[in-house]
């Protein structure tokens, strides 16, 4: 892969020992970006750096063929299996023969759901979180549904935008099979307490799964120290392709019997990857993990750079978050719904006397993307009381910079004061 970071200027060392991150520099690899609109609109998929638009295109024009051993171009497919395998592992503090490639989380999970229901019936209990995008609940309520199971929720409090562990302690049970919970939330940015989480499901012998699509475009993830049996990412949110991914021991994937063609690979992980993988969009993934791995400088495995990065990443991100937190409270009739202590620098926030998504369009036109939606947590959406609709959601990006939060507090300015 190319060095992603290669052009990047040293960085400082702050006295925390979190390495500053050089965004002007970080930047200038997003041909996106350049002289276009400040984009808030990361939760739903990142820009894209150069470096991996190449990687995808390197791997088309080359000699490419199915995975195999024989021919260059089977070798060649065979490699970007692996890199990409390897690199998410690394992203997420996984075994690299324990990650499953898909379409998209989505499509994942509602396969992974359809698997281990084989496995339900009556009586059985799955539970489900309030706060989470609809793609870690409908494919557990269905397959639940699908084999007469039972569906709990665990509900978050809106006052506070918390999901308390305890949540999950009232409804989890001996007969529960399974909890699923998200990372971060996509609408509110609240990252609960996934170990403790976990902990509550473990002690009644169910499995967790952990929804980190939103979570590994900000924070650094960890199979174990998140204490999940399945974990799910999807490489568009951090600067990769539009494609899924999952990361499970595998171990656990041996045990498991996902409907499969007949002459496909029984071995684990393609055991789950059902057709021919797409080995532009693996080797792309491997491009966006190698380039989040070296946006600051430093030696160390992979894994080690990534944490540093993310380090980085966070405290810049949340410097961002704190002034946009401030100027927020300050325009007149702002709501802002992510209060949780511990979140992603994602912000909700609805203005009275202001339909969202006018104010959605007034933004566009001033090349400020901030979009207003429900974001497909529509359960959190109607929790907070916002109907399907939701509210405008500001996220903010490792390449976001000061310039895009005074282009977003100007056009807000101007959107709440026109008269
Ligand atoms: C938190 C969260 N989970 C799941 C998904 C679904 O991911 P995918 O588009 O890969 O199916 C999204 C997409 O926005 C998301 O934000």
């Amino acid at each position: 892969m190319p060095p992603a970071s290669s052009s990047m200027a040293p960085s400082s060392m702050a006295p925390s020992s979190v390495a500053t991150l050089d965004v002007a520099a970080l930047r200038a690899h997003f041909p996106a970006l350049q002289g276009g609109a400040a984009h808030f609109d990361g939760p739903g998929g990142s820009q894209i750096p150069g470096v991996v638009a190449d990687a995808v295109a390197a791997t088309m024009t080359a000699p490419m063929s199915t995975r195999g051993s024989v021919t260059t171009a089977e070798q060649n497919s065979d490699a970007n299996v692996l890199a990409g395998r390897a690199a998410l592992a690394d992203l997420l503090g996984a075994q690299p023969g324990g990650v499953v490639f898909g379409r998209s989380m989505t499509a994942l999970t509602f396969d992974l759901s359809r698997t281990l229901a084989k496995d339900w019936g009556p009586g059985d209990e799955v539970v489900v979180s309030r706060l989470d995008h609809d793609a870690n609940i409908r494919p557990w309520v269905l397959a639940a549904e699908s084999v007469g199971a039972t569906v709990r929720w665990a509900e978050f409090d809106p006052a506070t935008g918390e999901l308390d562990p305890q949540a999950f302690a009232d409804v989890v049970s001996a007969r529960t099979r399974l909890v699923a919970v998200t990372g971060a939330s996509n609408l509110i940015g609240t990252r609960p307490d996934v170990a403790a989480i976990a902990e509550v499901a473990h002690a009644h012998g169910a499995l967790l799964f952990v929804d980190a699509v939103h979570l590994a475009a900000h924070a650094s993830v960890d199979l174990e120290t998140l204490g999940a049996d399945v974990v799910a990412c999807s490489p568009y949110k951090f600067f990769g392709p539009h494609c899924g991914a999952l990361a499970a021991d595998p171990a656990l994937l041996e045990t498991l019997r996902p409907d499969k063609l007949a002459p496909s690979s029984d071995a684990v992980p393609e055991r789950f990857e059902l057709g021919t993988l797409p080995y532009e969009l693996m080797a792309g993934t491997a491009a966006a993990v190698d380039f989040l791995a070296g946006l600051v400088p430093g030696d160390g495995t992979r894994r080690e750079r990534l944490a540093r990065s993310f380090a980085a990443v966070e405290e810049h991100e949340s410097a961002l978050r704190a002034r946009i937190e401030a100027a927020l409270q300050e325009l007149p009739g702002a709501t802002v719904y992510s209060r949780a202590a511990r979140r992603t620098p994602t912000l909700l926030v609805r203005f009275d006397g202001h339909d969202s998504a006018d104010v959605y369009r007034f933004l566009a036109g001033r090349g400020v993307n901030v979009p207003a939606s429900s974001f497909y947590a529509l359960e959190a959406s109607r929790a907070l009381g916002l109907g399907d609709a939701g509210a405008l959601r500001i996220g903010v990006a490792s390449y976001t910079d000061d310039a895009d939060v005074d282009r977003l507090l100007d056009g807000l300015q101007a959107c709440l004061t026109r008269a």
